[in-house]
C-alpha cells in the first residue's frame, strides 16, 4: 500500500501589517472630533482608503466629501491622512471653516522637502501614481518647479532645465524595487540626480513589503487584506507576487474569497494594508479555519513601535473641553 502523507494546511501571517501610525492617528482624529463637536464632522476625502473604515466612521456621524465647498460655511473639516496642497487650506479659511489636519507626518516631511528645493529653484521629480491624492497634494506645494514620474516607463519623458539641479521625491506608499528601477533610469539620463535627503517611502509601506517578501516564496496564494485604491495595499499584491507567490489577491472583506483560489494550496499567506483594521484579518482567519486552515504561524521581521500624537489643532480644544 502506499503510505499518503497529506502536508498540514497552514497560515503564514506576515508581521508587520496593518495600521501605520499615520492611519492611526488619523482615524483616532475623526473618533475624538466626533466625541469632541459632535456630529456631523466633515472629512475631505477618505480619511485613509479603507472602504470599512470609512463605512464605520459614517455610522458614527462622519460626512465624507470631495471638495471643501461642499461643506457648510464654519463647520469643521479634517483633511485626510494623504495630505492636501496649499490651496485647499486657503479654500478652507476663505469658508471660514474649521479645519483640523489629519496629514501623516510623513507626507508632511514630503511636503517640506519638496518646499525646500523649490525655494533653491531644483527641478523635482515627483515618483508616484498619476492622481493619487497624495501626489496632488505635494505636486501642489510647488507645481512650477514638480513633474510627476508614474514608474520606469514615465523616466523617459522627463525634460529638465538645469541637470545638475535636479532631484526625486517619492510617493510613501511605492513599491521600493520599482521606485529603484524607476531610480535607476532617471539616473542613465541625469547621472547628477540627487536623492531625497531621507526615505520618502515611508517605513511602514517597507516594512510590509520586506516581510512578504520574505513569505512570498513558501505561500501558494497570498492574501492582502484592503480596499481596490490603498496604493500601499495594492503594491503588496505586486510585491507577493514578484517574490514567489504563486497566486496573490486583494480583498476587502474575508466573504470576497473563492474557493477556488484555496483549492489545492497548502500554505496560505496572509497580510493587510496600512489602512486596514485588525478585526478584517481575525475575520479573514476565522474564514480560513473553517477551510482547514488552522494551523497559523506568525512570521515577524520587524517590532514597530511609532505613534504620532494628535493634530496640534484637535488636542489644544480637547485640552480646553477637559
Ligand atoms: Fe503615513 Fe506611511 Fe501610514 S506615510 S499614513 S505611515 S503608510
Amino acid at each position: 500500500d502506499w503510505l499518503v502523507i497529506e502536508e498540514r494546511k497552514r497560515v503564514l501571517l506576515a508581521n508587520p501589517r496593518g495600521y501605520c501610525a499615520g492611519v492611526d492617528r488619523a482615524v483616532l482624529t475623526v473618533e475624538e472630533a466626533l466625541k469632541l463637536y459632535g456630529a456631523p464632522i466633515y472629512v475631505r476625502k477618505q480619511i485613509v482608503h479603507n472602504k470599512h473604515v470609512v463605512a464605520t466612521l459614517e455610522r458614527r456621524g462622519a460626512i465624507f466629501v470631495e471638495e471643501n465647498d461642499e461643506v457648510p460655511e464654519g463647520a469643521t473639516v479634517i483633511f485626510s491622512a494623504h495630505g492636501v496642497a496649499p490651496e485647499v487650506h486657503d479654500q478652507a479659511k476663505a469658508r471660514r471653516l474649521k479645519a483640523i489636519d489629519a496629514t501623516c507626518p510623513l507626507v508632511t516631511k514630503v511636503h517640506q522637502e519638496a518646499k525646500r528645493f523649490a525655494a533653491d529653484d531644483y527641478d523635482i521629480l515627483l515618483i508616484g501614481h498619476e492622481g493619487h491624492e497624495e501626489v496632488v497634494g505635494t505636486a501642489g506645494e510647488a507645481p512650477a518647479h514638480i513633474q510627476l514620474v508614474d514608474g520606469p516607463e514615465g523616466a523617459d519623458k522627463v525634460t529638465v532645465r538645469d541637470p545638475a539641479k535636479v532631484v526625486w521625491l517619492s510617493q510613501t506608499t511605492l513599491s521600493v524595487d520599482e521606485t529603484l528601477e524607476t531610480v535607476d533610469r532617471l539616473k542613465q539620463r541625469l547621472p547628477l540626480l540627487q536623492s531625497p535627503p531621507s526615505d520618502d517611502i515611508c517605513y511602514a509601506t517597507q516594512n510590509r513589503q520586506q516581510v512578504v517578501k520574505q513569505i512570498a516564496p513558501d505561500c501558494d496564494v497570498l492574501l492582502v487584506v484592503g480596499s481596490r485604491n490603498s496604493s500601499n495595499s495594492v503594491r503588496l499584491v505586486e510585491v507577493a507576487l514578484d517574490a514567489g507567490a504563486r497566486a496573490s489577491y486583494l480583498v476587502d472583506y474575508a466573504n470576497e474569497i473563492d474557493d477556488a483560489w484555496l483549492a489545492g494550496a497548502t500554505t496560505v499567506g496572509v497580510t493587510s494594508g496600512a489602512s486596514v483594521p485588525e478585526d478584517l484579518v481575525s475575520e479573514l482567519l476565522d474564514h480560513l479555519v473553517e477551510r482547514g486552515f488552522e494551523d497559523v504561524s506568525e512570521v515577524t521581521t520587524v517590532d514597530e513601535r511609532l505613534a504620532f500624537s494628535l493634530p496640534q489643532e484637535l488636542k489644544r480644544d480637547m485640552k480646553a473641553a477637559a
